[in-house]
């Protein structure tokens, strides 16, 4: 039914033009999770850094990113992803990252709502962030406690694949 998006606690922009994106596109299947939930009413990702979700974020950004903007998010056809210049600087924060995965940009940069569901949007935003490499001081996502700890990514440090998937992907405990 059309009332589902009303719940949100947020309303949520197209990139380009401002308009309003209208959550009831978004696929049936994934809407219900803790962590969809949380963050249609705060705009912050609670996938972030976990350790559990980041796997199946890598899968998806393999699946649905890297042929446009390089298998680290490096750029390619696409912008880089993993550095601190945004063609578009609400992308810093979650809310906006969404916003522009959901509803898409320009040209090539399609909208995502009818191929992922808005669980997987969370997943590949929480690998899309764990790919940044500068300065993690510019990295607006992340909480004070996130950020302490942020290294930023390397492409020899760790092979994406390597990270232990442990416990559960579901939203950390605040
Ligand atoms: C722009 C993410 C898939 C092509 C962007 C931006 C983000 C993004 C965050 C804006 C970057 C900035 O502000 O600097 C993603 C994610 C994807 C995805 C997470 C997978 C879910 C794709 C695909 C293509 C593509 C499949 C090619 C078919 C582009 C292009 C732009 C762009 C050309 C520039 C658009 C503009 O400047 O308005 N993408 N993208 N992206 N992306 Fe993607
Ligand atoms: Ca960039």
């Amino acid at each position: 039914g059309g009332a589902w998006g009303a719940h949100a606690a947020l309303t949520f922009n197209n990139t380009v033009t401002g308009e309003v994106l209208n959550l009831d596109d978004a696929l049936e299947e994934g809407r219900d999770t803790e962590a969809v939930k949380t963050f249609l009413e705060t705009g912050i990702n609670p996938y972030n850094e976990n350790p559990a979700c980041l796997p199946k974020g890598e899968e998806i950004f393999l699946t649905a990113c890297s042929g446009c903007h390089g298998h680290l998010g490096e750029g390619k056809l696409g912008p880089g992803l993993n550095d601190d210049y945004w063609t578009y600087p609400k992308n810093e924060t979650d809310k906006g990252l969404f916003e522009t995965i959901y509803g898409g940009a320009q040209g090539q940069m399609g909208p995502q709502y009818s191929a992922l569901t808005l669980d997987e949007m969370l997943l590949v935003m929480a690998w899309t962030r764990h790919l940044y490499k500068d300065d993690p001081k510019k990295a607006k996502w992340l909480n004070e406690e996130q950020r302490k700890v942020f290294k930023p990514y390397s492409a020899d440090r760790k092979k994406p694949t390597d990270i232990a998937a442990t416990g559960e992907c579901s939203p950390m405990p605040n």
